[in-house]
């Protein structure tokens, strides 16, 4: 407990409440029942430990913060001091200038510059990258099984977000950690007292951070870019003067270090430990992603990361009849605030469906209302949705201790212990669509009608992994909107700095490979689902490939694996002409292995020449048009069933006796079963009932829908699974295949 002993002995002393104790594990565990336990007997009352009032009513705390004549800011920062050897590197005074210290007029102009970079349209355009950069942290610890989520998920997700915002690479990682954690640290040096010793050390460190984010500010403003420290830095006023100074610019830069990362952290944490007490709200949540926002929004307003808010009082004044004097800082408790009950029914429940679920002081009110909020809405509610629909048995771990950086008031989680279920990972790569945005950086011309497109990360960040076979969705701009296309893989999977895709000119096709050619261009964000792989390359002695036309593609990779693993192989590779077949450059290194077919050369492929003899251990890997494929398939009827590997480009055609019939499906994971009418996929009637089913082709090419089977028979009519997979019916392409049998009836695992 605090030393009351030291409490003033005026009118002070008076409202003291003796119950409230913001260095206790009792407030950091829940900041609010804190609180709450003193509200009705001392709705204002004196702080010894800050030398500040503490007001905890809503109607109050509404005051303090609509009046900033009355309630000034500049109580927050002001009073801290630069000392006098570290004023080189950080001017006087520009403590002052933090904005969270600052009043208007000065405050307006900083606020408005600052707040250019986090409108709610420019934080909504990042959602797609913060979803794709979630995704790539899950990757690498999903194997774990159990991790400390706060620093390896949460601060890492926020720190790489704003780090991608202000256009700093992933070089400037450490530098924006040691600013977040210095910068918090100067500004609690402003409210506690700390001995020297701490002082010189926090100052120290904090101003070598500075001085080096002053360079990178410096650097910009020489040579600006498009991101959001050059745009700060290059604002200038009506007389053509700089805005900000350099200093000024490079402070802005260590707020967002800290406000930006560590508070949407600390709201992720507080989510999984609301949601561990709710577990029903994470299926409802899978089931409808938009509750992912409530989710954020109620666990804000329960714990918002901040819980309390600062003033400094202009005049002498009363609050709930306690009397303030002019100079006394006032501290709100938004806690408080988000859970009085005279304003939110059943305060206390955690509960995403309310009404208005933004109905909080989380983000503060008034002038001073929380500037980044639209990036932490975006971040934390993305951040928890890839969270759970990739982990979704994530619990925290049992009896995990509390661990917290005290600072009075305003505490910082640093630790959550939690552990899943790491069969997670299957269950979640049927369920969960992938994407990211790319930046076409190559776009060559590789063979008459073919254009080699080449794809890297916008972040010059590595690539997801890939296998040879691989292929990604590919969102391509077309008058109203876009078209979603699949190509392979063409590139080395060891190149994860790039992708190469090969796309030939369909002229009688849907418009998606003409708009590639016409429309794309280097430079362009392109939307790209991660890589996924139907036409699985295993490993073999011997292989023999054929490839058709464009359906060389697919195959490169898979070359380039058999070479370098010391396999016998053959190319056998047709086309219309040398003119219209692609990458012929690359093959040539190859020699004698690679059999060129050119059509108005030599006709046809000598399919049955090639195939005559069975040779043990073969392995046949074939992509290109229908009558290739069928040709090759009566090539090798005599050879062993499962030779040969095939892509299609377009649906293999199902010869069916008699007509189609309706059929029951059972969702068994959803616990809903439904009737699949004559006419309709299981698909669609998936999507109708609201049950996770994930899409692309919808035409049994891609394997995007493919579901588990738990019983019953399916009629298999996609063009991906090979005959002893039909077979095995372990599973299903929902968007073609239907129930099979004359009772039919089946139970999928969605
Ligand atoms: Fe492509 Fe079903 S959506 S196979």
């Amino acid at each position: 407990m605090t030393d009351l002993l030291t409490a003033p002995t005026d009118y002070r002393g008076l409202h003291t409440a003796h119950a409230f104790d913001a260095m206790s594990d009792d407030y950091y565990r829940d900041p609010a029942r804190h609180v709450a336990a003193v509200r009705d007997e001392h709705p204002v009352f004196w702080y010894p430990w800050l030398n500040a009032w503490i007001v905890t009513k809503r109607e109050d705390i509404l005051k303090v913060l609509g009046d900033w004549t009355e309630f000034s800011s500049s109580g927050n920062t002001a009073t801290i001091e630069v000392p006098e050897s570290y004023q080189k590197i950080v001017p006087p005074g520009l403590m002052a200038q933090l904005i969270v210290g600052m009043d208007p007029e000065d405050h307006t102009v900083h606020r408005n510059i600052a707040l250019r970079g986090f409108t709610k349209a420019r934080m909504e355009s990042l959602r797609p990258q913060i979803e794709e950069r979630a995704h790539r942290i899950i990757d690498k610890i999903e194997h774990q099984g159990s991790a400390n989520i706060m620093a390896e998920y949460c601060i890492e997700l926020t720190t790489q977000t704003i780090l991608a915002h202000l256009g700093l690479g992933y070089e400037y990682d450490e530098l924006m950690r040691r600013l977040r954690r210095d910068m918090g640290r100067v500004l609690s040096s402003a409210q506690e007292e700390m001995p020297q010793e701490m002082v010189d050390e926090v100052w120290d460190r904090f101003s070598s951070a500075f001085a080096e984010m002053s360079q990178v500010v410096a650097a910009r403003r020489a040579n600006p870019g498009t991101d959001f420290i050059s745009e700060m830095a290059v604002q200038r006023d009506a007389d053509g003067q700089y805005v900000l100074s350099v200093a000024q610019v490079a402070i802005k830069v260590c707020e967002f270090a800290m406000a930006g990362t560590d508070s949407t952290a600390q709201a992720m944490t507080n989510a999984i430990l609301f949601l561990s007490a709710k577990p029903q709200y994470i299926d409802e949540a899978i089931e409808d992603p938009t509750l992912w926002a409530n989710v954020f929004e109620e666990t804000i307003r329960r714990r918002p990361s901040s819980p309390f808010a600062s003033r400094k009082a202009m005049h002498d004044l009363e609050l709930s009849g306690v009397q303030i004097k002019k100079g006394d800082m006032v501290w709100v408790s938004l806690a408080s605030a988000n859970t009085d009950p005279a304003h939110h029914a059943d305060a206390w429940d955690f509960d995403i469906h309310r009404e208005n679920p933004r109905d909080h002081l989380a983000f503060t009110q008034g002038r001073h209302t929380c500037l980044g909020q639209e990036l932490a809405r975006v971040q934390g509610a993305t951040g928890l949705k890839v969270l759970f629909e990739r982990l979704p048995s994530l619990r925290p771990a049992p009896d995990f201790p509390l661990e917290f950086i005290k600072m009075a008031l305003l505490p910082v989680r640093t630790n959550l212990p939690v552990t899943w279920d790491v069969d997670d990972i299957e269950k979640s790569k049927k369920n969960v669509k992938r994407e990211m945005n790319l930046t076409l950086v190559g776009k060559d011309a590789a063979a008459d009608g073919v254009v080699a497109l080449q794809l890297a990360h916008p972040d010059g960040d590595s690539l997801p992994e890939w296998q040879p076979g691989a292929h990604v969705d590919l969102a391509v701009p077309v008058d109203g909107g876009v078209v979603i296309r699949q190509y392979s893989l063409s590139s080395s999977p060891a190149d994860r700095g790039r992708w190469r895709l090969g796309v030939l000119r369909e002229t009688n096709g849907r418009g998606g490979s003409e708009a590639v050619h016409d429309r794309l261009q280097e430079g362009d964000s392109v939307r790209v689902g991660w890589p996924r792989n139907n036409f699985r390359f295993t490993p073999s002695p011997r292989y023999v490939f054929v490839a058709g036309g464009i359906g060389i593609t697919p195959i490169l990779p898979m070359i380039e694996h058999a070479e370098a693993s010391g396999a016998e192989w053959e190319l056998h590779y047709g086309g219309r002409s040398r003119s219209s077949m692609a990458f012929m450059e690359e093959l040539a290194r190859y020699g004698d292995r690679v059999h060129l077919v050119p059509g108005d050369e030599m006709g046809h492929p000598d399919l049955e020449g090639i195939f005559s003899e069975v040779v043990a251990g073969t392995l046949v890997y074939a992509c290109g048009p229908e009558p290739l494929l069928k040709a090759l398939e009566a090539a090798l009827e005599h050879w062993p069933e499962d030779t040969l590997h095939t892509e299609r480009f377009a649906p293999k055609k199902i010869e069916r006796s008699g007509d189609d019939e309706e059929f029951e499906v059972e969702f068994a994971t959803s616990g809903r079963t439904v009737r699949v009418p004559v006419g309709v996929s299981i698909l669609e009637v998936a999507e109708k009932e609201g049950i996770t089913a994930i899409s692309s082709c919808r035409e049994g090419t891609c394997g995007t829908c493919e579901m588990r089977i738990l019983a019953g028979q399916a009629d298999h009519r996609d063009s991906i699974l090979t005959s002893s997979e039909q077979q095995a019916n372990e599973s299903m392409m929902i968007c073609v295949s239907r129930a099979a049998g004359s009772c039919p009836r089946l139970v999928l695992d969605a």
